[in-house]
């Protein structure tokens, strides 16, 4: 089976760069973003008592790319400003990360499919066939999502949806456990001056190549 990891620090384009690249090669997608959002919507729901055996028993599933949790498909719930606010605290604790890598991998499992997150390249499946570390300036990446809560009818402060983003990235990138990085092989890609087709169909030329020799 292949695996595709696409790693990459918040609104750098991961989610709509991993669900066309994979629809082009056949392949599953999966957003374990949503996997510690859901966490995240756990967490404000049930606070601390009994959060990890909770976690615990939560069932995802993927499925012709529809992620579902207990059955449900997990929507625009998990995508709020709220949601945003604490997912990094959450995703912080090394119980969580545990719990939704062992999940990750469960999901992953003998299929060939696209894998998209933080820590994907380096510590969920570090023998994937090709990882890619995408990038993208700050302005851009709060640009993005500026964009994305508006069309939601989510309206924001600019400036806070770049703290958002500061802010998320600096937890993400400091944590202890599995901090967001890009491995050591992996290719990097700046997404900054680029259409999402663009990114899509060179990323897709990268990998069919690389995937000959997996
Ligand atoms: O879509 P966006 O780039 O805003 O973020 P996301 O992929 O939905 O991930 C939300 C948050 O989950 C991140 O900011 C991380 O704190 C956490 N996350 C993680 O720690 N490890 C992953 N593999 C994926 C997400």
């Amino acid at each position: 089976m292949i695996y595709i990891t696409i790693d990459g620090p918040a609104g750098s384009g991961k989610s709509s760069v991993a669900f066309y690249l994979a629809k082009e090669l056949g392949f599953e997608h999966l957003d374990t973003g949503a996997l510690y959002r859901s966490a995240a919507l756990l967490w404000l729901r049930e606070g601390e008592r009994n959060f990890f055996d909770e976690l615990e028993k939560v069932k995802f599933e993927l499925k012709n790319g529809i992620l579902t949790m207990n059955g449900k498909a997990l929507g625009d719930e998990i995508r709020t400003p709220e949601i945003g606010k604490v997912v990094s605290k959450v995703a912080e604790m090394p119980k969580v990360r545990e719990i939704i890598t062992h999940k990750t991998r469960e999901l992953a499992d003998k299929r060939n499919v696209v894998v998209e997150g933080r820590d994907i390249g380096t510590v969920v499946l570090p023998d994937a066939c090709v990882k890619i570390f995408l990038i993208a300036s700050v302005e851009e990446r709060a640009r993005r999502r500026y964009a994305q809560y508006l069309s939601k009818g989510i309206k924001l402060k600019f400036e806070d949806v770049v703290r958002e983003i500061e802010s998320r990235d600096r937890i993400d990138s400091e944590r202890a456990v599995a901090p967001l990085k890009p491995a050591s092989d992996a290719l990097m890609f700046n997404t900054d001056s680029l259409t999402l087709n663009e990114v899509v169909s060179k990323l897709k030329e990268i990998v069919m190549e690389k995937i000959k020799k997996c």
